[in-house]
């Protein structure tokens, strides 16, 4: 038996995390923290959000009296931590916000747990606490071969192209050069989670893991928004020569990736998630126009004239590859879903959900909202 708090559960990976623990275990209660931003919605928690098993608390992380509160009151033995702002170009534009979220807000989980486990006869035993983390903390990598290699390594996950561009990874044991203030936050935040394991000896985790896709993802992100914008044939704002490199990773694998290793990762250990499925911005562009073309019936490529280069993003990290050998090695972990197939698949359900797109997209989100908390 487990109580565990999920924060960020009503955002994109966290609803994929919610929904797989509820349904996978029965006999655990899961708690979904969140304080609803622009990025927090419950309709993606929509089919399970009766389940016995299941809570919905809005309470913001930051709020160090309310989570204490929380933990005593239904005696949470585990904290997988996820909420945060997650998006570089509002990191670029509002730093603080990233800063007070990502990194007191951790501070302010992480000291909650403290105090409660510490305050039990048991103290840690039995207690983890996962957090949540990315690739971005370790910079950038050179893009040494722009027409790409044959990538060493492959998993299921790896496109039919194989590609890698350049020879280095991002290993758990690399040194952290974050560029953004996005990641600088979410960098300060893991130094925090492994401090609480140094000083108090809290059990902790961290996983650091590659761009996700897939359904439910706020539309700022480049997947998602790009659907959105070919469907509706808008300009496609491509940053730059639209030559970065993003390593892909399919949602749901990265969150059977955190329920095995919230239950079978060992403590004070760092674990990288990755599928080995590097992509040129511009090729995955190429992809998704083709792809939405073909299954709205248009002839496949003709959306390309939509492509617009715009002024590269501030700072763009060039190219991010995740080396996952230790997950896959020391837990037995593999992503199960090949890459064109998951972006099939994630492009149709963009285009078969559309309600849930156009109430993001129409302001019909903000109004739910309003009607139910109040202004944001
Ligand atoms: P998201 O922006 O879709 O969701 C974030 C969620 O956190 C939202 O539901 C939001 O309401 C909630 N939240 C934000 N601030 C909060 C606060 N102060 N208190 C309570 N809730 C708050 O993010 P995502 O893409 O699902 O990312 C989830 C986590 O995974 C983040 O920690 C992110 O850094 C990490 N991550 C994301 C990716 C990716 O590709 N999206 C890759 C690796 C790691
Ligand atoms: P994004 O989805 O924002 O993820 P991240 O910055 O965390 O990797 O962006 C993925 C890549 O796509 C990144 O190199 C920036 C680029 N991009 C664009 O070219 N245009 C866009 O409109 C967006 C949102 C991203």
């Amino acid at each position: 038996m487990q109580t565990i708090i999920v924060t960020g559960g009503a955002g994109f990976i966290g609803s994929h995390v919610v929904r797989l623990l509820v349904n996978k275990y029965p006999q655990y209660k899961i708690i979904n923290v969140d304080c609803l931003t622009y990025a927090g919605n419950l309709a993606n928690l929509k089919d399970i959000e009766d389940k016995p098993n299941y809570r919905f608390v809005k309470a913001n992380i930051c709020d160090f009296p309310t989570i204490y509160r929380l933990m005593q009151e239904e005696k949470v033995t585990g904290v997988i931590h996820l909420a945060a702002e997650s998006h570089v170009d509002r990191s670029i534009k509002d730093p603080f916000t990233f800063a007070q979220t990502n990194v007191m807000g951790t501070l302010s989980m992480l000291q909650a747990a403290k105090l409660y486990w510490e305050s039990l006869p048991e103290q840690y035993e039995g207690k983890r606490f996962y957090h949540i983390s990315t690739d971005e903390v370790y910079g950038a990598l050179e893009l040494t071969h722009p027409e790409g290699i044959e990538s060493p390594f492959t998993t299921k996950a790896s496109s039919a192209h194989h590609h890698a561009y350049g020879e280095r990874f991002f290993t758990e044991d690399l040194k952290y050069m974050p560029h953004s203030p996005y990641s600088a936050s979410k960098a300060s935040s893991d130094h925090f989670v492994r401090a609480f394991h140094d000083t108090y000896g809290m059990p902790t985790i961290v996983t650091n893991c590659s761009n996700n896709y897939g359904p439910y993802q706020f539309p700022e992100k480049l997947i998602p928004l790009f659907i959105h914008n070919i469907r509706h044939r808008k300009p496609l704002p491509v940053y730059g020569k639209g030559e970065n490199v993003r390593d892909w990773l399919y949602v749901e694998d990265h969150a059977r990736a955190i329920d095995l290793i919230f239950h079978e990762g060992k403590v004070a250990e760092t674990y990288n998630i990755g599928g080995f499925n590097e992509w040129k911005n511009i090729d995955i562009i190429h992809l998704l126009i083709e792809t939405v073309d073909r299954l709205l019936g248009r002839t496949p490529g003709e959306d390309n004239s939509l492509i617009t280069y715009v002024t590269d993003r501030a700072g763009h990290d060039l190219r991010y590859a995740i080396d996952s050998r230790k997950l896959q090695r020391d837990l037995g972990w593999e992503p199960s879903l090949q890459f064109e197939e998951g972006i099939e698949r994630t492009i149709r359900w963009y285009l078969d959900h559309q309600a849930w797109m156009d109430n993001i997209t129409s302001g019909e989100y903000e109004k739910y909202y309003e009607e139910m908390y109040g202004k944001r």
